[in-house]
């Protein structure tokens, strides 16, 4: 039976998702809602918004979808798996209970405290009065967190206390409450579990680049870039993060009645003693993780069959499989975004990519749509990512950076240091020297 997927999202996630599904021997019939213009190259469009849960399960049972994959965390906090599970319909993702993880902060923090998850001491405060008596139990940097969804952009590193004063005045003029957290030192790795409802193995580690700046400057963005796998990672840290994280948090989950399935995303602080932290937690696959890290896995694993095991609640069949931490090359994704995000941009700029690519070299496309003319324009703050696969960093760089110089879209920009500090280690093993070098944060 030909599978008839559809994926859920328009970002250059899904875009990434559509390609590896696209490469699975299994050849199955693609769709996508609502997609993007790179997205319509290997998929049906499907012209509903992605969280839009009664149109999704209208269009599930009218075109007989065998499997639907969630890119984004709207639809997931919405009950999109819930109620397409209770239509028998086989679904990648976590339930909306588990969804909390990444909804609520302070959900997150007291299912950490449950499991006993190494993470930073924090305090919830539901008024402004509260927050700023709480402040004085803290030191700077101020780490403040407005709980709930807020793409990469509601959470404050303050250097001075008149800055996290600030921080507090903007989350009550949202009447959101916040977590004030200790700060943790280290360096950051995103970790992309995939989960069963019992158990969670991860998959290739990634660096996210989350600054919009050069050097980590400026403001917090949801990606500027990302490159797996990343060399510091050992057997032995991905052992502590399996017992000391994954297991926990997994069991933690069943017992609140809440399994989780689909991408258990620890964003995690590695101290420099070697001890990681979890900094957050996401429940679905990390954007633009997901264009390193699945270009890397496509060639050697069914995805498709990968993201199916999860979702039917088995997946130990993939248990030991080396292929699923362990590439065989290198990968970097830059985010080609327009000029002023993440503040406000103009939309609707037009866009040539190159007719050709070299090998290896992939565009996803994330804010992009094709006008009736025929022209690609820009509908978006992050509007291409560009991914290289090569045998070494710097070959991958050098790939991904040529690639961009090839695009012509003039009011855009990208940060030029992806993966730089990495790729110039001479040191891949072990978290000594190479551990100064990609330090980011002291
Ligand atoms: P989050 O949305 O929670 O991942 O936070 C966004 C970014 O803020 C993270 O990727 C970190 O760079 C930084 N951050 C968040 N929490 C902490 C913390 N407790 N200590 C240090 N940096 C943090
Ligand atoms: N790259 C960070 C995220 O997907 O949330």
């Amino acid at each position: 039976m030909t599978q008839k997927v559809l994926v859920l999202g328009s970002g250059g996630r899904e875009h990434a998702l559509l390609e590896a599904l696209s490469r699975s021997p299994q050849v199955p019939q693609l769709f996508v809602a609502p997609g993007n213009a790179g997205c319509y190259t290997l998929a049906t469009g499907v012209d509903i918004k992605a969280d839009d849960v009664k149109a999704v399960l209208d269009f599930v049972q009218a075109e007989d979808i065998t499997f639907v994959v969630v890119g984004p965390e709207a639809p997931l906090v919405a009950g999109v798996v819930d109620a397409l599970e209770e239509q028998g319909v086989l679904v990648f993702g976590p339930s909306q209970a588990a969804a909390q993880l990444e909804a609520s902060k302070h959900y997150a923090k007291q299912i950490m405290a449950k499991a006993g998850v190494p993470t930073a001491g924090f305090a919830y405060c539901k008024s402004r009065q509260e927050a700023e008596i709480a402040l004085s139990n803290f030191t700077a940097p101020y780490v403040i967190k407005e709980d709930g969804l807020a793409a990469g952009k509601g959470v404050t590193v303050a250097e001075t206390l008149a800055d996290a004063l600030d921080a507090l005045a903007r989350a009550e003029a949202k009447h959101s409450p916040v977590v004030i957290e200790e700060f943790l030192k280290g360096v950051e790795l995103s970790v992309l579990a995939i989960a069963d409802g019992k158990q969670a193995i991860p998959l290739i580690s990634a660096q996210d680049f989350k600054r919009v700046g050069d050097n980590d400057t400026g403001e917090n963005t949801g990606g500027m870039g990302a490159y797996a796998p990343v060399p510091f990672v050992n057997d032995a840290l991905l052992a502590t993060i399996q017992t000391d994280i994954l297991d926990p948090m997994m069991k933690t989950m069943q017992a609140e009645n809440a399994p989780f399935k689909g991408i258990l995303y620890a964003g995690l602080m590695i101290h420099p003693n070697g001890r990681p932290f979890v900094v957050e937690f996401n429940v679905r696959f990390g954007d633009p993780e997901t264009q390193v890290v699945l270009p890397l896995l496509q060639d050697r694993i069914d995805v498709l069959a990968l993201l199916m095991d999860s979702a039917k609640g088995d997946l130990s069949s993939w248990r030991g499989n080396r292929a699923l931490q362990e590439p065989t090359q290198k990968a970097v994704t830059v985010v080609v975004a327009a000029e002023g995000y993440p503040q406000a941009y103009a939309s609707g700029q037009v866009i040539s990519l190159p007719d050709a690519l070299p090998k290896g070299v992939n565009v996803f496309h994330a804010g992009t749509k094709r006008q009736p003319s025929g022209d690609l324009i820009s509908v978006g703050g992050r509007v291409l990512t560009v991914t290289a696969v090569a045998d070494t960093l710097s070959e991958v760089r050098t790939q991904a950076y040529l690639a961009i110089e090839a695009i012509n879209f003039p009011q855009s920009f990208s940060r030029s240091d992806i993966a730089l500090k990495a790729s110039e280690s001479i040191s891949p093993h072990g978290i000594g020297s190479l551990y100064s070098q990609v330090y980011t944060n002291s």
